[in-house]
């Protein structure tokens, strides 16, 4: 195992009604003018941005109010918000929503106190000073509840680049699994696929003697293997959501990722697909994943065949570890399928013709972008076209 530091001091308060709460946390995490930003309005037909309202009114918090956050979040959006934090004298900023609504407070969050462009730490600037953030989450999905990342895109180019720092990990986050019960099938798979994916770039490790986040990883998966049809079936089924909530956190969190090397080759590969087609992230990385695996196995074949084994219930060959390693991959199609998932790029709104464009985006799309993806393995934009064929 490597050397590593582990600090993630987000406070969070999970379970039913918890959204309550949100004028006293924010009270308690030194908040006085805030705010509340989020979506594209599944918060304002479900009632909850009400209840938060009420909440910051029963504290007696000033707030002002920026919605219409697009999935995939915009840079248009954020320069907005910048702005109206500055103009406001905001000083603390509650993201009610997904992922996409979290990035975009993050950025905000940075972008407000910083004299430059906000872009700059999307290309590279490491985020070390932001507003306090605090999330109410409506999707069990990017893990940004407790992540120190933010995922925005840029209308010109249409180019999707994510930025960390300590400062942007939530001060507080606010889990009630039941206000994930009003998802469309589609995004509630999407969000598990996400998480599945989350935990699959942590596993895929060049770092020898990992057993403990190992163990860890394939609990989380297992999870998501036995409460994602459950959910599929009845969105009402509060266990099974709070279950998934609460595995999303862990999923991206690092709590299972300390230690050793990560791949996140899925997800590069992934975020040019949601930023050319604007498709969910999830639904990317559900047919990206496979390719890159089936690309990059034989890098550590045992790795693969390790995790079909433990997983996905696969019996291990001995003369063939190479055939239980594929097993794996492909089981996991199967279920990725199974809760709804695309397979291919034609599922997915992608077309073959862009391959050059998106291998070429993802492996030079940034000002110090070399070329090459680093990873579990190294690759270059011809591997990563080939990945791409894959998917076709
Ligand atoms: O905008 P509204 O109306 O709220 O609708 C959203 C959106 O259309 C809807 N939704 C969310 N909660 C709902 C709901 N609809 C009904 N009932 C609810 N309770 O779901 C749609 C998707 O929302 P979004 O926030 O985009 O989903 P998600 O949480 O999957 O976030 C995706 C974004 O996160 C980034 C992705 O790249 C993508 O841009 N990621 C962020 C990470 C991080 N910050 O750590 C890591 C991830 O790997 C990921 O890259
Ligand atoms: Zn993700």
């Amino acid at each position: 195992m490597n050397n590593f530091t582990f600090y993630a001091p987000t406070y969070f308060s999970f379970g039913k009604d918890t959204q309550s709460q949100a004028g006293a946390l924010v009270k308690r995490f030194g908040g006085s003018k805030v705010l509340v930003h989020y979506g594209g309005g599944s918060v304002v037909r479900s009632g909850l941005l009400d209840t938060v309202k009420a909440s910051l009114e029963a504290a007696g918090l000033a707030y002002v109010e920026l919605g219409g956050v697009k999935p995939n979040p915009r840079s248009g959006l954020v320069y907005e918000g910048i702005e109206l934090c500055r103009k406001e004298g905001v000083d603390f900023i509650l993201a009610v929503g997904g992922g996409s609504t979290i990035d975009s407070a993050k950025a905000i969050a940075a972008g407000t106190v910083y004299d430059g462009d906000f872009w700059d730490f999307y290309e590279g600037k490491p985020v070390e000073k932001a507003l306090p953030i605090g999330t109410i989450l409506t999707i069990a999905a990017a893990g940004s509840e407790g992540s120190p990342d933010s995922v925005i895109t840029k209308e010109e180019g249409m180019i999707k680049r994510g930025a960390s720092g300590e400062a942007y990990r939530p001060k507080f986050s606010i889990l009630n699994p039941a206000l994930t019960q009003t998802l469309p099938p589609y995004q509630t798979a999407a969000g598990i696929t996400d998480i599945i994916a989350h935990l699959y770039e942590r596993y895929l490790t060049n770092t020898k003697e990992v057993e403990v986040t190992d163990r860890l990883i394939e609990a989380l998966i297992l999870t998501m293997v036995h409460e994602g049809p459950r959910v599929i079936e009845d969105p009402n089924n509060y266990e099974a959501r709070a279950n998934i909530m609460w595995a999303g956190m862990m999923a991206h969190n690092n709590s299972c990722g300390v230690g050793r090397t990560q791949d996140w080759t899925s997800h590069n590969v992934e975020h040019e697909l949601s930023a050319l087609y604007d498709c969910a992230h999830g639904a990317g990385l559900a047919v990206a994943m496979p390719a890159v695996f089936t690309y990059t196995l034989h890098h550590d074949v045992m790795r693969f065949a390790k995790i079909a084994v433990r997983v996905w219930g696969c019996q291990m060959d001995f003369d063939d570890p190479e055939r239980t390693a594929k097993e794996g991959i492909e089981a996991l199609r199967r279920f990725l399928i199974s809760i709804g998932m695309p397979k291919n790029f034609e599922e997915l709104g992608a077309k073959e013709e862009d391959i050059e464009f998106l291998a070429h985006t993802a492996c030079y799309g940034t000002e110090n972008a070399d070329g090459k993806l680093y990873g579990f393995t190294t690759l270059d934009q011809k591997d990563v076209e080939e990945i791409y064929k894959l998917m076709v």
